[in-house]
């Protein structure tokens, strides 16, 4: 496992850090991805952060390893130190990872988090949706990733993040990940000639696919390095709508 590294960092306080990046991405235009959720928890008494997004207006995805003590959400932000007029902190009422989530391998890491009310949906608030086709994306499809993380140099941004990545060879990532990766629960992305990666803080944000969400950040090399391993939405979406409508309202 020492090669692995989950894509969840513990909160660095760090006053006047020059903003960076997810690794080799820009700034996104505020609001234009506002399905985007910021989510700070704790873990062994030590804050950490992740990515999410909402799905229904009352439910948000994002990745099991996200998972802790007092989690807590903040939707339609741009800039998360700013209190911004668009921000929604709601509570989040339950967690729940995927009964099958194993810590060790990551597989199955994928989370709905239910929150205490209705996210009021506006043009900084809305849903993203899931995939519904039964095809598998084909390798070299365009997909974006955005995120509060943080670049190489560890230099973590204030403004959300946004990056564009290719859907890679399910071999890709078995050669580099071995018994770790698993083609069912996962997909690969990310050229290995581009610098161009999710990274730690990024984790739980959605590999979004021509306005789709196809997959959460859940793990890669903590050197950066391309492909990268996304937890494959399509393969949960029974569990999603069953446990969804488990816990309506
Ligand atoms: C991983 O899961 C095992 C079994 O469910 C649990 O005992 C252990 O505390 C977990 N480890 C971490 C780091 O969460
Ligand atoms: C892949 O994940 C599925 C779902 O958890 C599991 O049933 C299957 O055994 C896994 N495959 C491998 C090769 O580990």
């Amino acid at each position: 496992m020492h090669f692995l590294f989950p894509l969840l960092v513990i909160l660095l306080q760090s006053p006047g850090a020059r903003a960076g990046e997810i690794i080799g991405g820009w700034e996104a235009k505020p609001h234009s991805r506002p399905y985007m959720a910021y989510l700070k928890f704790s873990i062994e008494n030590k804050d950490s952060k992740c990515g999410a997004f909402l799905v229904q207006e009352d439910f948000l995805l994002t990745a099991a390893h996200c998972w802790g003590s007092s989690i807590s959400i903040i939707l339609g932000a741009h800039n998360i130190k700013e209190p911004e007029k668009t921000q929604q902190k709601i509570r989040v009422l339950r967690a729940i990872p995927h009964p099958q989530y194993n810590n060790q391998t990551f597989n199955n890491d994928i989370m709905l988090l239910q929150l205490e009310k209705k996210a009021k949906l506006n043009r900084a608030v809305n849903l993203l949706a899931l995939p519904r086709m039964k095809d598998r994306l084909r390798p070299g499809k365009r997909c974006t990733v955005a995120g509060w993380g943080c670049d190489i140099a560890k230099k973590f941004p204030n403004t959300l993040q946004e990056v564009e990545l290719k859907v890679r060879k399910d071999n890709e990532c078995k050669d580099k990940y071995h018994k770790y990766y698993n083609r069912t629960t996962q997909m690969c992305a990310g050229d290995p000639k581009e610098r161009k990666a999710s990274f730690k803080g990024d984790s739980g944000g959605p590999l979004v696919c021509d306005r789709v969400a196809q997959g959460i950040v859940s793990y890669g090399r903590n050197d950066g390095s391309n492909p990268r391993v996304y937890t494959r939405i399509f393969s949960f979406l029974s569990w999603i709508k069953k446990t969804m409508n488990a816990h309506e309202y």
